[in-house]
């Protein structure tokens, strides 16, 4: 599929952000006199909100027309405008992954709006691929975590946001049993946001096989603190796999799937890095 046009980009003018949505702030009134301050005394490019404070960007997203809209048109709360940024990162490797065999999957999807943003950037109701949903939609499976809306009837009203797009195969059910209901044989992306490290290795277990060569695995929590439990897990199952999890500035983790090496293509040899297949 043809990708959404990038406009030319103006030289002379740079996009700031900044919302008062992030996390873990022990003085909210004091840090955001701070940070008026702060942005005083930095360039152009700024990025603040969803723990992150930087500056001197070109803030990539908000150039990149069609995102914008797939971006503010799914907003249903303070926390969906400050992650504009993850959500950029779903919807570029979307972009790469569109290209691949395979399906797409979310496992965590709460009321849909990471779905919906990288459907409606590519595409929306004509979104090229099947993309499945996998969630407990009705409660949240750790006790206390329940999110707002997480109660009888609530995985009606996710499925009616997606009335019109056929190729959205929403799955309600604890993962890793509820695979049993319907699952991708080939996965081209698969996003994977729990918020707890038991259901994001089942996932693991289940799906990384069957994410193809070049497909994009994104970890929505590896990098925050305050989900550490997950990177303890996360980094000797991949580690026993041969893989290290690129740590994303957005709190992201991803991972892309390599060819099996007897599948890779001839490559020049380098001196000193024979392939696992030269002996
Ligand atoms: C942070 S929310 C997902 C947000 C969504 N990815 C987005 O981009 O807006 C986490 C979701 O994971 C679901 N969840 C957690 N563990 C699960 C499990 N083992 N099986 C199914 N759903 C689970 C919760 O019900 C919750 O809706």
């Amino acid at each position: 599929m043809d990708l959404p046009a990038l406009k030319p980009l103006p030289m002379n003018e740079i996009v700031s952000f900044s919302t008062q949505k992030s996390w873990g702030i022990s003085d909210p009134v004091r840090f955001y006199q701070l940070i008026d301050e702060l942005k005083t005394l930095i360039s152009p490019g700024h990025y603040i909100g969803d723990n992150l404070i930087t500056w001197g960007r070109n803030n990539s997203l908000f150039e990149d027309d069609a995102f914008r809209k797939a971006w503010t048109d799914n907003i249903q709360n303070d926390a969906d405008q400050a992650i504009a940024w993850r959500r950029y990162i779903l919807a570029t490797a979307a972009c790469h992954c569109v290209h691949l065999p395979g399906d797409f999957v979310e496992c965590g999807v709460y009321t849909g709006t990471g779905i919906k943003t990288v459907a409606d950037y590519l595409g929306g109701t004509a979104f090229p691929k099947t993309f499945w949903g996998f969630d407990t939609y009705d409660y949240h499976p750790v006790q206390g975590h329940d999110f707002a809306g997480q109660q009888a009837g609530f995985f009606e009203q996710v499925c009616a946001r997606f009335a019109a797009y056929p190729q959205v195969r929403l799955i309600k059910g604890l993962i890793p049993e509820s695979f049993v209901q319907g699952c991708p044989e080939q996965v081209a992306f698969l996003h994977i946001d729990l918020n707890n490290a038991e259901g994001e290795l089942a996932t693991l277990e289940a799906l990384f096989d069957r994410v193809v060569p070049g497909g994009v695995i994104v970890l929505d929590d590896y990098e925050w603190a305050a989900y550490r439990k997950q990177k303890q897990a996360e980094d000797p199952w991949f580690a026993a796999r041969g893989y290290r999890v690129m740590p994303l500035p957005t709190g992201q983790g991803m991972v892309i799937k390599r060819c099996p090496p007897e599948q890779d293509g001839p490559r020049t040899p380098v001196p000193g890095f024979p392939r696992p297949t030269d002996s």
